[in-house]
């Protein structure tokens, strides 16, 4: 079912599915809800599944000051709008660092949280040069090109060669989003802390990590490390994939996400 809230500047976008404990995933930087869809056969089957378009991107309108913050609050008013208590939250990338906030202002209302080809790390000083160059760009030319080349690269080379309709159709739909959700969102990105010490700080929490082998848009390395430190961990490494498993793995992610919220509510005490 599709939903809006209205907000003071415009409107949110979601959908739910499915019935029972509530799973929330949020998508990435230049995509919308729909990167879930492949999964949500599955996922239904158990869990009422949520799905947010993030402000600027989907049918959402932008929403400013851009923050991972705000999105978390966005995250909530949602949630409280639907009479939601608790949820697990799986983001992917941008949705991860918009998850880690949401972990930050309502741990209480999380049974789990998944990072999906995201991580709790700052940006690099060379990231935030990127972005600010993207940035400036996009404002002097507008998206087209910077979409054309990103949408390609967060693939796994061989699986974006073998598959040329769909990045086609995903860029197509990343060109519909306005050029200012992409300014704002890469200018916020580069503005969001480091949110490692969040791994340790709740002991009772689940968290999943999902990461390709392949993926170019993560720290790797230190996203395996990083991936040890909580006490309760689910840790999905796919080999040959890149930062879109939702695509290149959907049967697997599906599987792992399930499995993970199963622990989540029906193995773990609250
Ligand atoms: C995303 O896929 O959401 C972003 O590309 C992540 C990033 O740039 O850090």
């Amino acid at each position: 079912m599709n939903q809006q809230l209205p907000l003071s500047t415009g409107h949110i976008s979601y959908s739910l599915q499915g019935s029972g404990p509530v799973l929330l995933l949020v998508h990435g930087f230049a995509f919308d809800r729909t990167i879930w869809e492949g999964l949500l056969p599955e996922l239904s089957a158990g869990y009422r599944v949520l799905c947010i378009d993030l402000p600027g991107f989907g049918d959402s309108t932008l929403d400013q000051p851009y923050s991972m913050d705000r999105l978390a609050d966005v995250f909530n008013a949602v949630l409280v709008a639907e009479g939601i208590a608790e949820c697990v939250l799986i983001g992917h990338s941008m949705g991860g660092y918009a998850a880690l906030a949401f972990a930050a202002r309502f741990p209480d209302k999380l049974r789990g949280i998944g990072l999906c080809h995201s991580h709790p790390f700052a940006d690099s000083p060379a990231k935030k040069e990127n972005r600010r160059r993207s940035g400036a760009l996009i404002e002097k030319r507008g998206h087209e090109r910077f979409v054309r080349e990103m949408i390609p690269n967060l693939f796994a080379d061989s699986f974006a060669k073998a598959h040329p309709g769909l990045i086609a159709q995903l860029t197509e739909r990343a060109l519909s989003f306005p050029a200012a959700a992409y300014t704002t969102g890469l200018e916020a990105m580069s503005r969001r802390p480091d949110r490692a010490a969040l791994l340790a700080a709740f002991p009772q929490l689940p968290w999943l990590f999902i990461i390709g082998e392949a993926d170019d848009f993560v720290p790797l390395d230190a996203l395996k490390e990083a991936a040890l430190i909580p006490d309760i961990a689910s840790v999905v490494l796919l080999p040959s994939v890149g930062h879109m498993s939702m695509f290149e793995a959907p049967q697997q992610i599906g599987q792992r996400i399930k499995e993970f919220a199963d622990l989540c509510y029906r193995y773990l005490p609250v």
